[in-house]
């Protein structure tokens, strides 16, 4: 596709047709809205103004950050930034150490083979996110099949999808409850004030940015870790490389979100206005993707693209978006996810993978590349 047909017509619907931009360079400048401005207006939109409807109902998925265009979009990030800028994710450093060494102690206590994702990879970022926005102790594995079912609902009408979003709901107006009579030093409920003070965040806003945060730290992180460790299996000289030089990991890390890209494709960019982008006539209302996986693939970007190389520098990879919804949580990420690595050759020089999956190992999810399983 980036050689013969970069930005690919995917489906023609009635009312729009949905591209697929698969080239580092135009995914990079679709998503820098700054080159699409026109009338104090972005041209590819994250909001699908149209579709939203207010019928009085919580919904925990309107004005969603990732859904939302400046100003909306700017002053729900800067409420939200401070807890994640680099500094502050710096000082998790070593309670995240803590974490880790605490669910490999137990997964070594198992007798034979363990599964990586359900005794480290998963738990991981749950229990650090968690932390971070206060949410008990006790009620981090109901999140699990929640978080699961919305990602992976191909449908939004599915029985399952409704039922898990209401349960969602439920535990969030309860859990919002219990904070403002007793409210805690935690983002929660500093949210919680942001909300009471009016100004800076609806309802509606406080439930979705809590559901976006908590699917974040579930759908992602768990596969940088788990999608770099297969690749390192996958590759043994490169396993060697890491175990022998623990330094590497950082390098490790990068390389592992552009090989196996955690997130595949970008949400859903609209198209504001009829716009030439490099040969194509993108209509007013269509629908336009980036897969970031495909940018990180690029030949004519990365030498060697289906090398994987765990010294690669420098490495300009997509994995994180671009523009104004960069992610968030890239430091969060990027620090568990090398801990992860470096707890795992540490404490276990002779790691290998016993099952070596015939089929397809990856979860059949079109947004997310993550395995079923890794053992
Ligand atoms: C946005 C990837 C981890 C929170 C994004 C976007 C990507 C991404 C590609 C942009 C999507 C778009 O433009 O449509 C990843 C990857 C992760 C990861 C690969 C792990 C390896 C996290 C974590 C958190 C997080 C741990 C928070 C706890 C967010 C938020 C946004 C976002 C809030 C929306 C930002 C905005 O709209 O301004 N992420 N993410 N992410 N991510 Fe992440």
């Amino acid at each position: 596709l980036r050689a013969n047909d970069p930005i690919f017509a995917m489906s023609q619907e009635p009312n729009h047709t949905t591209w697929v931009i698969t080239k580092h360079e135009h995914v990079k400048e679709m998503l820098k809205s700054k080159s699409f401005i026109k009338d104090q207006r972005k041209l590819f939109s994250n909001n699908q103004s149209h579709e939203k409807q207010d019928n009085g109902e919580i919904n925990i998925f309107q004005n969603m950050m990732l859904d939302v265009d400046p100003p909306d979009h700017t002053r729900l990030r800067k409420l939200v930034q401070p807890y994640f800028n680099p500094k502050t994710i710096k000082e998790l450093k070593p309670r995240i150490i803590e974490i880790a060494d605490e669910l490999l102690d137990q997964a070594s206590e198992k007798q034979g083979p363990v599964d990586l994702i359900d005794e480290f990879a998963f738990p991981l970022p749950i229990i650090v996110i968690s932390e971070l926005l206060g949410i008990p102790s006790e009620d981090r594995n109901k999140f699990r099949k929640w978080s699961n079912t919305i990602v992976a609902a191909s449908d939004e009408f599915e029985p399952d999808f409704m039922e898990d979003v209401q349960a969602f709901t439920n535990y969030l107006t309860d859990l919002f409850e219990r904070r403002r009579k007793s409210p805690e030093n935690d983002f929660i409920s500093s949210l919680l004030q942001a909300e009471e003070d009016g100004e800076q965040l609806n309802r509606d806003e406080l439930y979705s940015m809590v559901v976006l945060l908590i699917i974040a730290g579930h759908e992602t992180t768990v596969n940088l870790i788990a999608n770099t460790m297969y690749a390192l299996f996958e590759h043994p000289d490169q396993l060697e490389k890491l175990k022998t030089d623990t330094k590497l990991t950082a390098t490790a890390i990068e390389e592992g979100l552009r090989y196996y890209s955690p997130v595949d494709f970008t949400t859903a960019r609209w198209s504001e206005d009829d716009m030439e982008f490099h040969g194509k006539t993108i209509k007013r209302g269509d629908l336009v993707l980036a897969s970031l996986a495909s940018a990180n693939r690029d030949e004519e970007k990365f030498e060697a693209p289906d090398t994987f190389d765990i010294t690669r520098k420098p490495n300009p990879h997509v994995a994180f978006g671009y523009g104004i919804h960069f992610c968030l949580g890239a430091p969060l990420a990027r620090l568990e996810g090398e801990i992860a690595l470096r707890k795992l050759m540490e404490r276990f020089p002779n790691i290998s993978m016993v099952e070596n999956q015939t089929s397809s190992p990856w979860r059949p999810v079109f947004l997310l590349r993550g395995l079923e399983g890794l053992k």
